[in-house]
């Protein structure tokens, strides 16, 4: 692995030996919708090496994300309302180690086409959404730049990221 310090800066990010796999029905539109946006199992063989990496940080990601809501107190009563923030940072922690798990298959999609449901019933505007995936994505971004010392390891792992965010999104607003 490739940690930010002086004596470990030879270390390369391990993507080698990662596991990645995309396996979706055949001729759906998701299939199609992965292919748009280029996201290869290599992407996540790299987003999968990042897991550990998103591991350490968590809790200063899942802070972070909570944090940025109270700029439209609103959906901190939303949440106040249905829920609470300790219950929703332990879900949010599993749902963002999970997205580091390098496997996109239909169980990982019926998982993020529910939460969106929950979240329409919740009456979260898009918009906010759209904010906090931002937020998030941000985050994800520091911990890459953190820890990731070499440019081309660096940019593969951005635009793997930056995939695997996108397919959230476009699960979400489906
Ligand atoms: C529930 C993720 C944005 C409020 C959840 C759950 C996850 C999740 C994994 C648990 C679903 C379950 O119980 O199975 C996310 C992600 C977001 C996001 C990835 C954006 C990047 C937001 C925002 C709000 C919010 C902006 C603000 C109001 C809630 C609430 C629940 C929930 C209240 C619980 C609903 C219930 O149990 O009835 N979210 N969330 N979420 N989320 Fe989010």
């Amino acid at each position: 692995m490739l940690f930010k310090q002086k004596n470990k800066e030879h270390m390369k990010l391990d993507i080698s030996s990662s596991q990645g796999s995309i396996n979706v029905n055949s001729g759906s539109d998701v299939e199609k919708q992965i292919k748009m946006i280029r996201l290869t199992t290599y992407d996540l063989q790299v987003i999968h090496a990042l897991q550990p990496f998103v591991v350490e940080e968590i809790d200063t990601i899942v802070a972070r994300f909570y944090e940025n809501l109270e700029h439209e107190p609103s959906l901190l009563t939303i949440i106040q309302d249905k829920s609470s923030i300790e219950k929703l940072k332990k879900t949010l922690k599993n749902h963002i180690v999970e997205m580091f798990s390098g496997t996109v298959d239909e169980s990982y999609l019926e998982k993020r086409r529910k939460i969106a449901h929950i979240h329409v019933r919740i009456g979260l505007q898009t918009k906010w959404y759209m904010c906090a995936f931002q937020e998030l994505l941000l985050s994800l971004m520091d911990v890459i730049e953190k820890n990731v010392i070499r440019k081309e390891e660096c940019l593969l792992s951005i635009r793997a990221v930056s995939k695997i965010m996108n397919l959230e999104q476009q699960l979400v607003i489906e």
